[in-house]
């Protein structure tokens, strides 16, 4: 029995019947003691969820889920490296990147730790020779800037990190990202670039992706003609798993960087994956990085659900999504570094979770993960916050602040708590049309116009939000925070009986290109389309 069809689902469709008439602005005045029985605290990390519309009763209630969905024996597995992602038939190992102990950590009764720790030592080796010119170009100059090559998985997790630790980067390199298939990408970060002193890094799990593919010849192309053909060795390296693939390319083996199918691609920013990462931050910081999230693997593993970080935010998904009918989540930071967080977790969360055929074949028979969408604050404030507040749908807001900032401008940062903490304020209390016409009042604005304004003024409230407060962005922190939201994907994929770790959504699509692709270019004629197709395909060759 799976936890969607337990006693322990049923118990809370009926709490929620109970909740959905009551406010947040109630709860608040009825328990002061809110915030404290409401939030956790670990390693430095805050989660207050206090503003989630949530009751004693409905949190002990969610806790049950963890041993309804039999989450401990969950847990054991893939710690054991057992092959979880069922439909693939692979293990799901990425916390064995960053594993920190003397522990084995076995895949098919081997110990994978010494070559997890042979590939970051040959990262390591190849951040110093960049750093310190020792690995030069084709003509002799030191390596100026690093582009990285590679989409989804291979792309958003480093560069996210790369934006979010730019107070950590190192002087005198840049480290740029391509991932998008049209040109328009590649051409302008590489026109301000010179091929001599350019380092293109292409990663790719696969080394087969096309857009990956395509973008990897146009900028080998770009470096030949300027430099030749023999310069490829000196500015190109790769990273893959598909290591006969890399050498096709022309790729020196030495200079390609091995990972293995148990890491999937949106948690592969740990392994070579994270190499961009790594040059722009350097490899120390790279390692604490690694050490945060193992901080995170292990909260995760050992704690008590009613302490457990990442089970937190899995249940407060589930009864905003499956009970309280949400369909989407706002991810908020209020950190300019962390503008990229909302684009990561996106691949994270939907393309794990965005699935609604359980582990059995059957239908889940729930809503799975919502739709996840986001900005940083204070931008989204000035863009779509107006919806959030009074567009009168329910939209679970996770906001995310640091209490130190990483660019100290006198000035700054007190502004941005003081928004991030006054939004959730607002979100949750709302204000009712006498308080606005009592404000109004206080104002001397006349009654006549008090009456017709006032309804646009009023705002309902009751909409839940968390807030995760770091303590400062920094790789250890930003591990932490990327571990977690990893751990809750996992958690959630296990309540929902979901296989997290496969992405067969996203294959349709690649398929039809393909077919596609001949008839765009005029080889083959468009035969059993239909006419919508058929006729933008027409349309697109006349003009
Ligand atoms: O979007 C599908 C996907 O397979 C992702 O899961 C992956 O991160 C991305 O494509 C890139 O794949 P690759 O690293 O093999 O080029």
């Amino acid at each position: 029995m799976s936890a969607v069809t337990s006693q322990t689902w049923h118990n809370l469709e009926a709490h929620a019947q109970r909740v959905r008439p009551l406010h947040l602005r109630d709860l608040f005045a009825a328990d002061p003691g809110r915030f404290e029985q409401f939030s956790l605290e670990h390693d430095g990390l805050l989660i207050d969820f206090s503003k989630q519309r949530l009751t004693t009763e409905v949190w002990n209630a969610l806790h049950a889920l963890w041993w309804a969905a039999d989450l401990p024996a969950w847990q054991a597995r893939l710690q054991a490296g057992e092959a979880i992602n069922h439909t693939e038939g692979r293990a799901v190992l990425h916390h064995a990147l960053r594993h920190q102990g003397t522990r084995p950590i076995l895949h098919a009764g081997l110990d994978v730790m010494p070559a997890v720790r042979a590939v970051l030592e040959q990262m390591r080796r190849f951040c110093v020779a960049v750093h310190s010119g020792e690995w030069r170009g084709a003509t002799g100059e030191r390596i100026l800037d690093v582009v990285n090559i590679g989409i989804g998985g291979s792309d958003l997790g480093p560069k996210m990190a790369t934006q979010a630790l730019a107070a950590h980067h190192v002087p005198h390199l840049r480290v740029h990202y391509v991932s998008n298939l049209d040109a328009a990408h590649l051409a302008t970060v590489l026109q301000p670039l010179s091929p001599r002193t350019t380092l293109f890094i292409i990663a790719s799990k696969t080394f087969t992706t096309q857009e990956t593919m395509q973008n990897a010849a146009s900028a080998r192309r770009w470096l030949v003609d300027a430099l030749g053909e023999p310069a490829v060795r000196r500015h190109f390296v790769a990273v893959s798993t598909n290591l006969t693939e890399v050498a096709k390319f022309g790729i020196d083996p030495d200079n390609a960087f091995a990972f293995w199918d148990w890491v999937g691609g949106r948690f592969s920013v740990w392994s070579a994956i994270g190499l961009p990462l790594a040059l722009a931050i350097g490899f120390d910081h790279f390692e604490r990085f690694l050490a945060g999230a193992a901080a995170m693997d292990s909260h995760f593993f050992e704690a008590p659900v009613e302490r457990n970080l990442p089970m937190a935010l899995a249940l407060i998904d589930v009864w905003n999504t499956d009970f309280l009918g949400a369909e989407t989540r706002a991810c908020l930071p209020y950190s300019q570094s962390l503008e990229l967080l909302p684009r990561h977790l996106q691949q994270l969360e939907m393309e794990s979770n965005g699935k609604r055929t359980t582990r059995d074949g059957r239908d889940t028979g729930c809503a799975t993960t919502p739709i996840l969408w986001g900005e940083a604050g204070t931008n989204g404030q000035h863009a779509f916050y107006q919806l959030i507040h009074q567009g009168g749908r329910l939209i679970p807001c996770e906001f995310i602040a640091m209490r130190v900032p990483d660019f100290p401008l006198a000035g700054h940062h007190e502004k941005m708590l003081a928004n991030c903490c006054a939004q959730s304020e607002a979100l949750m209390r709302g204000k009712t049309i006498d308080e606005v016409r009592l404000e109004m009042a206080a104002a001397r604005i006349p009654e006549a116009v008090i009456a017709r304004l006032a309804p646009y003024k009023v705002f309902p409230g009751n909409q839940p939000s968390t807030t995760l407060l770091l303590p400062e962005l920094s790789p250890y922190t930003l591990g932490q925070l990327i571990a977690l939201f990893e751990h809750k994907v996992f958690a959630l994929g296990i309540i929902w009986n979901i296989n997290s770790f496969d992405q067969w959504g996203v294959e349709y699509g690649k398929q039809l290109a393909n077919r596609l692709l001949p008839v765009i270019e005029g080889r083959v004629g468009a035969d059993n389309l239909d006419s919508s197709t058929t006729g933008l395909l027409a349309y697109l060759r006349k003009k």
